[in-house]
């Protein structure tokens, strides 16, 4: 597991080099030299464009997932195995997406066998089974804080469903986040997402009087912090954080800022929340929290949890998590929160997810992750180098960083068109590497899993190889 000091070496790097980087000016890959590389790309996926004009006519944009969008049409995916996933006209392609970083293990792992046999001969029950029982014993032997917990299907609903807990709990309604993080797209924390300053951009539907009730901090801003925390320290329910930063660390934040943030909130009692809705049995067996020696009250889980499939959970001490009950004298006094779901832990998910965990058990993956996820960085920055571009990459865990283009610490109004040719880069980019058969999320972030594999990487550095051969240099 990496120590603090190097987690803190590491976002340290990549704040240096992502100044560098900005001082650049954006590179665009030249159109004409693109339109020859691609007519390959275009003549194998003409399927998956007809799809996506179908799709258009069904779902708003064509797509369901805003991430995975990639222009000019997605492609349509048909099944995966180990690293790759096929698309429809059966081409192959190296995934870095593995579910948004739900996958740990890749597609059709063999650790799911069990799951499918038992699926293919015993019926589905959807209430009071044993795995929800096996899978909660689990959660608690890799996170000893989650003494308790309450399962949902989506991150989304289980960040919701911590707010509320949080609320109830101090009677107190307001919440605090980090700037530019994503933490489900249900209000308050939507607010501010994704980029900084951004502030109420995405909060359309949403009432002012409720928008109002989430702050914002900068990452690592220590003093915007305090000052927000002892402003209001007797209003605030709870902070929320995901480590290693917003946007899967895109936004890191060092190891200090965090501890900072769990000082503040117990020296105010407010609760403090860990999302570890990506880091969860992604960064180790015991999350981020075992990473970075925090104790949070609320911890919320979903991805790996459900071994890519809709599972989430919030989980703390037994105190906390008994506010999620029936019991009518705490219903009468305004403490019992109501949740639930038809779906929720749902034999599936939690079967897919009992495995999962039991995998993880069993082959103890994350030094072989965390080495292939360096490999990775220590060749992507090598090559850049020694091509003489300020391009880098940083991971922490199988958590993978690839800025090309570097985004200013704070979006602005009056800056729209650089944000704007900043955006059209990083799809210009990500459309070159699918069309060398790579996948990633949103261009920047790749999810590593135990089935990638040293060819995969060698496939990786060749296509970064090419791309970096197109960019006029000047
Ligand atoms: C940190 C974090 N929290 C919450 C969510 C929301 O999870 P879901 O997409 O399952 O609703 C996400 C989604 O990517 C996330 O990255």
């Amino acid at each position: 597991m990496r120590t603090l000091n190097s987690i803190n070496q590491n976002v340290e790097d990549a704040y240096v080099k992502r100044e560098a980087l900005l001082k650049m000016p954006i590179l665009v890959l030249p159109e004409q030299k693109l339109a020859n590389q691609y007519v390959g790309y275009f003549e194998r996926t003409g399927e998956s464009k007809s799809l996506f004009e179908k799709a258009k006519r069904y779902f708003p944009d064509g797509i369901q997932h805003h991430n995975t969008y990639v222009s000019p049409y997605p492609i349509f995916i048909k099944g995966g195995c180990v690293s790759k996933v096929f698309d429809v006209e059966g081409n192959t392609y190296l995934d870095f997406t593995m579910g948004a970083g739900a996958q740990l293990f890749g597609y059709a792992s063999e650790h799911y066998e069990q799951v499918w046999q038992t699926l293919a001969t015993d019926r589905f029950s959807l209430f009071h089974h044993p795995e929800e029982l096996e899978l909660a014993e689990k959660v608690n032997a890799f996170m000893p804080l989650v003494e308790s917990i309450k399962f949902f299907q989506s991150g989304t609903e289980a960040v919701k469903a911590a707010i509320r807990l949080a609320r109830a709990y101090q009677k107190r309604d307001l919440v605090v986040k980090i700037s530019g993080s994503y933490h489900g797209w249900m209000s308050p924390t939507i607010r501010d997402i994704r980029q900084p300053g951004v502030g109420d951009l995405y909060m359309s539907g949403v009432p002012k009087a409720e928008a109002n009730l989430c702050l914002t901090v900068p990452a690592n801003d220590l003093s915007a912090l305090q000052k927000t925390i002892r402003k209001r320290s007797r209003k605030i329910a709870a902070v929320i954080v995901e480590l290693p930063g917003p946007e899967s660390g895109r936004i890191p934040i060092y190891p200090d800022f965090v501890h900072e943030i769990q000082r503040l909130c117990r020296k105010h009692k407010i609760l403090f929340i860990l999302d570890e809705v990506v880091t969860g049995f992604r960064l180790a067996k015991g999350g981020a929290q075992a990473v970075y020696d925090l104790q949070p009250d609320l911890t919320i889980l979903g991805k790996v949890l459900g071994g890519g499939t809709s599972l989430s959970a919030v989980g703390g001490p037994r105190d906390f998590i008994q506010y999620f009950s029936r019991n009518v004298t705490q219903t009468i006094r305004g403490r019992a929160v109501f949740v639930g779901g038809t779906m929720a832990a749902n034999r599936v998910s939690t079967m897919m997810g009992l495995a999962t965990l039991q995998a993880i058990e069993e082959n103890d993956p994350y030094n072989t992750l965390d080495q292939k996820a360096q490999k990775m960085v220590d060749r992507l920055n090598s090559l850049f180098d020694s091509a003489g571009f300020p391009f880098f990459a940083y991971h922490f865990g199988s958590i993978v960083q690839i800025e090309l283009v570097a985004w200013p610490s704070k979006f602005s109004w009056s800056r729209i068109f650089d944000f704007q040719k900043r955006l059209s880069s990083v799809h210009q980019y990500q459309l070159f590497l699918q069309s060398q058969g790579i996948l990633s999320l949103s261009g920047t972030r790749f999810f590593l899993s135990t089935a990638h594999t040293d060819e995969d990487l060698n496939h990786l550095i060749n296509a970064y190889r090419k791309l970096l051969e197109l960019i006029p240099t000047k």
